[in-house]
């Protein structure tokens, strides 16, 4: 027997119903919010991750699936979905759309060669959703609604929104020299990877998963005290939406993300549900103001978030939300004798082009069994189908929320079924 890679799973039937209700629920969120679905390869060039993430994160340095193809290409499945998002915003030329901010929503799968638990998984499904061309607070804040809002209106309520701004380029600046000066004395006792950080990314320090309890972490300079005007102007701006809108949220200045790409508002949504787990982060996103530029498109800014829905189910099992996925057949066809089985794939065909979920046995069974199996797939209606109803051109069909039967004519069937369920 051969098993599925580590870090991947299989979703069969019984749970696939939940992946699809909330795809469903999320570009029903995402159409009222006026997103509209794009959709990018699950491959790119390499170079777009390198160019887009970030050349010293973790997810570029550690966690590409990475490889060659036969015509000699660098090719990465993709890690996440901002990148590819933007580099077709750069080759579709969807800055000279009339329709600005572009406003775009994705889902699929993405991959990282992690250390698989709970919620971490080598291949996962995100829900994303980007507006590049506006540097508009009230985007921003539009951004965060959309993922709160997709959180609870499933009913999640232990969530708490985290917010931080990285500021400008010149904030960052300064903000990067100001970590410098702090890391360099102790150097020698950071990991070999924040050794390397910190001359390439210094940021990427803050992030670091080895050395997070050292005390020189706690103690590290806050970009929150190396904004410039403009850039704390517009973080209180963000915040002035988020309260107009009636989101709550925690302001962590640690709070740095693990992409490159990021200014101004880094934000993340963590489950606060007991026995959520070890990785208490939803989702996360935030701005992103130099990533088309990076992709050698015109100066664009852009704001996006994107989440995972292995993490939201798990948060809505530690909150106990069952999701209303139960599935019933609207009807089961039982048919007894050679000629009525052949009818009886005749009436289902019309049945089910009628826009009815219908299904019949294909394995000879007795009728008791049969009768059976339209229990198990809660059938509303069973329809029975023996010489007699060939005779009379009828069905007999009984009713199973209460046992009653009648027999109603092949022509009538359809508007029967219709009007009773
Ligand atoms: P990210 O924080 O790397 O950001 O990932 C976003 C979300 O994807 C995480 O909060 C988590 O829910 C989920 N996720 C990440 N890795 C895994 C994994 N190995 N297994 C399961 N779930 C995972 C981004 O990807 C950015 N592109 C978000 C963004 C969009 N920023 C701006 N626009």
């Amino acid at each position: 027997m051969i098993n599925l890679p580590r870090g991947t799973q299989d979703i069969l039937p019984g749970e696939s119903e939940k992946w699809q209700y909330l795809e469903r629920r999320f570009i029903e969120l995402c159409t009222r919010y006026n997103y509209k679905e794009i959709r990018t390869p699950i491959f790119e060039h390499t170079e777009v991750f390198q160019r887009g993430v970030g050349d010293t994160t973790d997810i570029v340095q550690k966690e590409m699936y990475t490889f060659t193809d036969r015509g000699n290409r660098q090719l990465t499945l993709r890690p996440e979905g901002t990148a590819s998002v933007a580099r077709a915003y750069v080759q579709h030329k969807l800055y000279g759309q009339v329709k600005q901010p572009q406003k775009l929503f994705y889902y699929g799968p993405m991959f990282r060669y992690e250390r698989p638990q709970a919620g971490r998984m080598r291949q996962f499904i995100q829900f994303g959703i980007e507006a590049l061309g506006s540097a508009d607070p009230a985007i921003d804040a539009e951004v965060i609604d959309l993922a709160m809002t997709f959180y609870q209106s499933l009913g999640l309520k232990s969530l708490r929104l985290v917010l931080n701004t990285l500021g400008d380029q010149e904030s960052r600046m300064a903000h990067r020299n100001a970590l410098i000066n702090h890391f360099t004395p102790i150097k020698d006792e950071l990991c070999s990877d924040c050794q390397v950080r910190l001359e390439k990314n210094p940021l990427r320090v803050l992030d670091c998963k080895k050395d997070c309890d050292h005390e020189a972490m706690a103690s590290a300079p806050k970009i929150l005290d190396y904004l410039t005007e403009d850039s704390r102007h517009y973080f209180e701006q963000v915040k002035k939406y988020l309260d107009e809108l009636g989101i709550e949220y925690v302001i962590d200045p640690t709070l740095v993300r693990g992409l490159d790409y990021y200014n101004h508002t880094a934000f993340e949504i963590m489950s606060e549900a007991e026995g959520f787990g070890a990785i208490t982060t939803l989702s996360g996103g935030g701005r992103y103001n130099g990533l088309v530029e990076d992709l050698d498109g015109p100066n664009t800014p852009g704001i996006g978030f994107a989440l995972s829905v292995e993490r939201l189910l798990l948060a809505l099992d530690a909150e106990r939300i069952v999701l209303p996925v139960e599935q019933a057949l609207d009807c089961y066809l039982i048919a007894l004798g050679e000629e009525a089985e052949l009818k009886a794939s005749g009436l289902m065909k019309t049945l089910r082009l009628a826009g009815l979920q219908v299904d019949k046995d294909f394995l000879a069974k007795k009728m008791k069994a049969q009768l059976k199996t339209a229990d198990r797939e809660k059938a509303k209606f069973v329809l029975i189908m023996g010489d007699q109803e060939l005779e009379e051109e009828a069905v007999l069909v009984k009713d199973m929320a209460n046992g009653t039967q009648e027999t109603v004519s092949f022509d009538s069937i359809v508007n029967y079924l219709k009007e009773r369920l």
